[in-house]
């Protein structure tokens, strides 16, 4: 694991979508995994002003989403189709047919997520998997406890992913209590992972992925296993690492190759 950590939630935003970038500028056919939440929000910002302003071209680009609610339709202003189209996708040139999402509104929750397991391995894999992390330590909605070899599935969320995410519904009885989500195993079987962490709440969670023992508990921790994996966080995000003065000795002396 790459532990890297920057000032302030800005700009790891930067430098995790200068990443994103660098990949699509390389390989304009990417395979990107993406992420919902208030985090990846800088993010998707910087990407789209790196179109509008240095003609990144996201056409040949194709996208796949770790999740989405079971029982919101798309349009549904909490869905995560809803998300990505208003917070990504209609701000840049990726093709609509190239952009996949599970389908919140199935009624066979087992063929789809077969399916949307069959279509990423059709898009050749994922290149490059971006994540946020729960405060529980979830990837995904992989809440603890979650296989950390699973594929697809429905999970149901703990009580405490409800409330952290009752701020985009109108009630908190409103979140519903199903999801549709890539497995652990799925996640890990993308070629390079970027887990975004900011702020003080996500501390413990990234203090427990990066430096304590891994376990279905904390399901981030199973990215120790991971070949590739960059950890962006945020000061506030870092406090609880023993070795942060490690983390960024290592990232300030880089080899000049190494660096994007
Ligand atoms: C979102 C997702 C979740 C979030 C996590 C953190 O697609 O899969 O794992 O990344 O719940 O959410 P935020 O970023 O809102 O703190």
């Amino acid at each position: 694991m790459e532990v890297i950590i920057e000032p302030t939630a800005d700009a790891a935003s930067v430098l995790a979508a200068r990443i994103v970038a660098d990949l699509v500028r390389k390989k304009p056919a990417a395979v990107l995994g993406l992420a919902t939440g208030n985090t990846p929000l800088p993010m998707y910002r910087e990407l789209i002003r790196l179109h509008a302003e240095e003609g990144l071209d996201f056409s040949g680009v194709t996208t796949f989403n770790l999740d989405e609610y079971l029982g919101l339709e798309p349009a549904h202003p909490a869905s995560y189709h809803h998300f990505m189209w208003e917070n990504l996708f209609r701000h840049i040139n990726v093709r609509p047919e190239q952009v996949h999402l599970p389908d919140g509104l199935t009624q066979d929750v087992p063929s789809c997520c077969a399916a949307y397991e069959a279509s990423i391995r059709g898009a050749g894999g994922i290149d490059l998997q971006v994540l946020g992390i729960g405060g529980d330590g979830h990837i995904g909605f992989n809440e603890p406890v979650s296989s950390l070899s699973s594929r697809t599935r429905i999970k149901t969320l703990t009580e405490r992913t409800r409330s952290d995410n009752a701020f985009a519904f109108s009630t908190p009885d409103a979140v519903p209590h199903h999801v549709i989500t890539m497995g652990i195993g799925t996640i890990m079987e993308s070629r390079e992972v970027l887990l975004l962490g900011f702020g003080g709440r996500k501390a413990d969670a990234l203090e427990a992925t990066v430096e304590g023992p891994v376990s279905q508990m904390v399901p981030a921790s199973v990215l120790q296993f991971h070949q590739r994996v960059r950890v962006i966080l945020d000061e506030a995000a870092s406090v609880k690492l023993k070795r942060a003065d490690y983390y960024k000795h290592v990232y300030a002396n880089k080899p000049g190759w190494q660096r994007i």
